[in-house]
C-alpha cells in the first residue's frame, strides 16, 4: 500500500513490516473488515512511534491535549476563545467561555475530524481532502464528515479532536470520535467506553478550572445545555458479518447495550440532549461488494448485499427500540434516533435523482467497474483510480462517503424527516430556548 503515507513511522524497516501484516491478518480475524484505509494505516502505525498507544492492551488513555482547527471555511470561524492544553497565554484570555452551541460527538470514522490521525501519528496524503479543506485533515474522507455538515448547521465550526495537540478550540465542544473504534469496549483502543472516560476526564478538569477561578473551554452550562452525539457501531456490526445470519442477530443486543451504557452514563453526569444515529447501508458498501462471493443471489435489487443490509437494519431496529426506552426512562431529556440506513440506502436506490451515476463504485481506489476497490490497495496508495472531481459519488474509499454524499446524508439528518421523534436537530440548539441550560 501506501509508500505516500510513510512520513510518520519512519526507520523501522521490513521487519516491522512483516510482523504488522501478520498483525493485520490477526485483526481482520477479531475485527472483521474494518474501514479498510483505518485498518490497514491504523495497525502499521500501531508500534512506531513510541507515544503512539499500543492497540493490544486496551485501555488506552491519551493527556487531553488538542488539535489543530481544520481551516474551516476560510478560517473565519476560527479564534474564538482558542484554548489549548498547556499554553496559559491564549487559554486565559477571556474568564468565561462564550455562550453558545455545545457539542459533544462520540463516534467512528463516520464522524472523526482528524482524531486518528492525531493519536496514531498517521500522515494522511492527498487527495484526502481535496474537494472541500484542499488537505488532509485526517478526515476519512475527500471532505467534510456528516458531524462537520451538523456544525454548520449549528452556525459553529468544525469540532476539535480530543487529542488533536494543536490549533484545538473546546469553545464549542469536543470530537471523541476516532477511526475504527467500536461500541464493544476492548475491542478497540478507543471504544465507547473510553470515549466516554475521555469526556468525563475533560468535564471533570473543565470544571476544577473554573472552581479555581481559572478560564475553561466550557462552563457547567455548557455541559448541561449541550448536545451529545452518537454514530457509532458500524465497525462492530462490520466485525460479525461473516457470521451466520442468526449468530449475528444474537450479538447485536450486546452492541446496542453499550450505547444505552453510555446515554445512561452522560445522563447521569448532566446531559439532557441526545442525537443518536444508526448504521449505514453496509450491504451497499464497495468494500463489502468486493469480497469475492459464488453467484450475486444474496444481492438485493439494488445490487447490495442482503444479509449485510438486513443485519444493519436490525442494528438500527434494536437501537431505536433502546432510544424509545430511555425517553420514558430519562423524561426530563430529549432523545433523538436517526435513521442513517434509510437515509444512506435512498441515496443508493434513487441515485439519479442525487446525480450520482455510480452508486457502488468508490471515487478513490483500484481496478475500475464496477466497485474500483481494492482491499489490497488502499485509495491512498500513490497510483489510484480516482474520480473527476466534482463528480458525484456517494462512496470515496470504499467505506466513507465523499463531501458530496454527507452534504446528501447531512441535509436528511438535519431535517428531522428520519428522526425519531421527528424533530428538527436545530430546534434543540436554538437561541429561542437559552432557558434549556438550566435544565
Ligand atoms: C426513493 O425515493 C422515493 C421518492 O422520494 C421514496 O418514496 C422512496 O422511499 C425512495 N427509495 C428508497 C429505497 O429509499
Amino acid at each position: 500500500m501506501a509508500s505516500s503515507m510513510n512520513g510518520g513511522g519512519g526507520g523501522n524497516g521490513g521487519g516491522v513490516l512483516k510482523k504488522m501484516g501478520l498483525l493485520r491478518v490477526q485483526y481482520y480475524c477479531v475485527m472483521g473488515a474494518i474501514a479498510a484505509a483505518v485498518v490497514l494505516v491504523t495497525l502499521r502505525y500501531m508500534p512506531a512511534p513510541a507515544t503512539a498507544p499500543a492497540g493490544a492492551g486496551g485501555n488506552v488513555r491519551a493527556p487531553a491535549t488538542a488539535a489543530p482547527a481544520d481551516a474551516p471555511r476560510g478560517g473565519e470561524e476560527r479564534g474564538k476563545n482558542a484554548w489549548s492544553a498547556g499554553a496559559g497565554e491564549e487559554g486565559r484570555r477571556k474568564k468565561k467561555a462564550a455562550p453558545g452551541v455545545v457539542v459533544f460527538n462520540f463516534g467512528d470514522s463516520n464522524s472523526d475530524t482528524g482524531g486518528v490521525a492525531a493519536v496514531m501519528g498517521i500522515h494522511i496524503a492527498p487527495p484526502e481532502g481535496r474537494a472541500y479543506f484542499h488537505h488532509p485533515t485526517g478526515r476519512l474522507s475527500d471532505g467534510r464528515v456528516i458531524l462537520d455538515f451538523i456544525c454548520e448547521s449549528l452556525n459553529t465550526h468544525h469540532l476539535s479532536p480530543y487529542m488533536k495537540p494543536l490549533g484545538s478550540d473546546y469553545s464549542n465542544g469536543v470530537n471523541f470520535a476516532i477511526a475504527g473504534s467500536t461500541a464493544t469496549p476492548g475491542d478497540t483502543p478507543f471504544s465507547l467506553d473510553v470515549q466516554l472516560d475521555q469526556f468525563l476526564f475533560f468535564k471533570e478538569r473543565c470544571l476544577e478550572s473554573i472552581d479555581r477561578g481559572d478560564d475553561a473551554p466550557v462552563d457547567k452550562k455548557g455541559f448541561q445545555s449541550a448536545l451529545y452525539t452518537m454514530d457509532i457501531g458500524q465497525n462492530d456490526v462490520t466485525g460479525i458479518l461473516y457470521l451466520p445470519y442468526d449468530k449475528i442477530l444474537a450479538k447485536l443486543p450486546p452492541m446496542v447495550a453499550e450505547i444505552k451504557k453510555a446515554i445512561e452514563t452522560l445522563h447521569k453526569n448532566g446531559a439532557r440532549k441526545f442525537w443518536i444515529h444508526g448504521t449505514g447501508a453496509l450491504g451497499c458498501l464497495p468494500q463489502k461488494l468486493a469480497m469475492p462471493r459464488d453467484d450475486d443471489s444474496g444481492l438485493d435489487e439494488r445490487g447490495c448485499i442482503s444479509k449485510f443490509n438486513n443485519a444493519a437494519k436490525k442494528f438500527n431496529a434494536l437501537l431505536s427500540e433502546t432510544c424509545d426506552d430511555l425517553r420514558l426512562q430519562m423524561t426530563d431529556s430529549t432523545i433523538v434516533f436517526v435513521d442513517m440506513f434509510a437515509i444512506k440506502y435512498d441515496l443508493v436506490a434513487n441515485h439519479t435523482k442525487y446525480g450520482i451515476e455510480k452508486p457502488l463504485m468508490t471515487c478513490c481506489g483500484h481496478g475500475g467497474p464496477p466497485y474500483n476497490y481494492d482491499p489490497k490497495r488502499s485509495c491512498m496508495t500513490s497510483d489510484q483510480d480516482l474520480c473527476e472531481l466534482g463528480a458525484k459519488f456517494i462512496s470515496w474509499d470504499g467505506v466513507h462517503f465523499t463531501d458530496a454524499a454527507n452534504s446528501m446524508v447531512a441535509a436528511k439528518v438535519l431535517s428531522g424527516e428520519f428522526a425519531i421523534p421527528r424533530i428538527k436537530l436545530t430546534s434543540l440548539v436554538t437561541p429561542a430556548k437559552p432557558k434549556d441550560s438550566r435544565l
